[in-house]
């Protein structure tokens, strides 16, 4: 059985809390595309654990975490993450394999990042990871991947590329890169990942026919996707569930089960359009009630109402059927709740998603207004315990997106979940 959980809105769905719970029933958890720009957070009862770029089903037990091919990989972060997990008792040396195919992100990626975020023409607000130049160096085939780094070409393929990005860094100022330094460095991340690095399509592949249980982990979410998010506001990889082909090696007719993970309500970090957008004083609210601070940079997300036209895209793009919905503790309180179901831009409403993110700035959201409720949910294990008022609203976000609510998280813990 292989299942992808991927995410339907700006990413921080809590997708690292779903796989970690789905992730009991799985043999191997893979992530297939971004890098650690992703920060997925999973609570125990006397910890917590933020992971970038190590599959969230490594706190289980004798599980393999792949990290596929469609990811992008700054090694030092991932010995840092590695690092910090032995420290903390979970085993990695047994579980964790990474395939060589994945492309590695350089410290002139990251600076390129920065630099273009500070002094180029259009802020997007990343995560200053170097992803999206990574990206570009793997489209425009000067990258350098995992399996380049123990070849005798590496030497050519860095010195080539210092050379090119030294003098684009130039234009912005920048001294640039020593190759001797940037290549001793590498080489030595090279030898203390060697271990790791294999060819995971291949276990991937033959463990499907096996019938093993295989998660996909997606990370960002479906508007951040390169293609079906909000163009140009998003990330460089493709978070939809397609990506999990490309990204992971396995073809479509190897997927078994797409569940989407949404939150029950909207956010989003760093610059881009957002129709439903709070007013400043009830976003500080669901800040601090969420704890909405992104858990890769830190930085405050943005949050708005539920948005059903956000979420019918993501249904779409993903054919999905079943989703996972986060944060429901959080509304408890509101005396009502909104949901938007359409944007009225110009004369028009429109239902559907505009590809052109320069209308989305423009659009105004219409909401439909539901009664709230008082009391804390965080507790409560089955459905039918759940407030008549937030059963309404789970009923109606079931019919406006026409798929069934499979799961109701209602607190950060494992613990804090409702299966239906
Ligand atoms: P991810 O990137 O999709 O894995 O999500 P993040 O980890 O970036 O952000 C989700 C945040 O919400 C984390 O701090 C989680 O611990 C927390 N979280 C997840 N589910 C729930 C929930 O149902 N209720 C509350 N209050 N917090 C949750
Ligand atoms: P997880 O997996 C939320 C956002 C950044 C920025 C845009 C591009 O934790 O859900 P990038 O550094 O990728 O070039 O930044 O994408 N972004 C995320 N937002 N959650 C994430 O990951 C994100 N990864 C990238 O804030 O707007
Ligand atoms: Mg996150």
């Amino acid at each position: 059985m292989t299942t992808i959980v991927v995410g339907m809105q700006w990413g921080d769905e809590g997708k690292g809390k779903i796989i970690d719970i789905l992730s009991e029933k799985a043999d191997i958890i893979v992530r297939y595309q971004g890098g650690n720009n992703a920060g997925h957070t999973i609570v125990l009862p006397k910890e917590k654990f933020i992971l970038h770029l190590i599959p969230s089903g490594i706190l289980h037990k004798n599980k393999k975490c792949v990290i596929g091919n469609g990811v992008v990989v700054d090694p030092q972060s991932l010995i840092e993450e590695i690092v910090d997990l032995k420290k903390r008792g979970i085993e990695i040396d047994k579980n964790l394999l990474i395939s060589e195919r994945c492309h590695l992100i350089f410290p002139y990626h990251r600076i390129l990042d920065k630099l273009r975020e500070k002094k180029g023409l259009l802020k997007i607000g990343t995560t200053g990871r170097g992803i999206g130049p990574c990206y570009a160096d793997k489209v425009s085939r000067c990258g350098i991947r995992f399996a380049d780094l123990y070849s005798n070409d590496f030497k050519k393929k860095l010195k080539n590329n210092i050379k090119e990005k030294n003098a684009v860094l130039k234009t912005y100022g920048f001294k640039g890169f020593v190759f001797t330094e940037v290549y001793e460095q590498y080489q030595e991340f090279g030898e203390r990942l060697k271990s790791y690095v294999c060819n995971c399509a291949a276990i991937l592949n033959k463990a499907i026919g096996n019938k093993k249980n295989v998660l996909f982990e997606g990370a960002q979410g479906t508007l951040l996707d390169i293609d079906y998010g909000t163009y140009p506001y998003v990330t460089s990889s493709n978070a939809i569930a397609g990506g999990v082909c490309a990204g992971a090696g396995i073809a479509p007719t190897s997927i078994d089960k797409i569940i989407g993970v949404i939150k029950a309500y909207t956010t989003r970090v760093g610059e881009g359009p957002f129709p439903g957008q709070f007013s400043p004083k009830l976003m500080r609210e669901f800040q601090h009630l969420g704890k909405e601070y992104g858990a890769t940079t830190g930085r405050a997300r943005r949050c708005g109402w539920f948005d059903a036209v956000l979420a019918r895209h993501s249904v779409k793009i993903n054919n999905l059927k079943t989703i996972a919905i986060t944060k429901l503790d959080v509304l408890s309180n509101c005396e009502t709740i909104k949901i938007c179901t359409g944007y009225r831009y110009k004369n028009e409403v429109l239902k559907d998603l505009p590809a052109d993110s320069d209308i989305l700035f423009h659009c105004q959201p219409i909401y439909e207004e539901y009664a709230g409720w008082q009391e804390d949910i965080s507790q409560i294990k089955e459905y039918k315990n759940l407030p008549d008022s937030a059963k309404k609203y789970l009923c109606k976000i079931e019919k406006l997106l026409m798929v069934k609510i499979k799961i109701v998280s209602v607190g950060s813990e494992r613990g804090q979940t409702i299966f239906i």
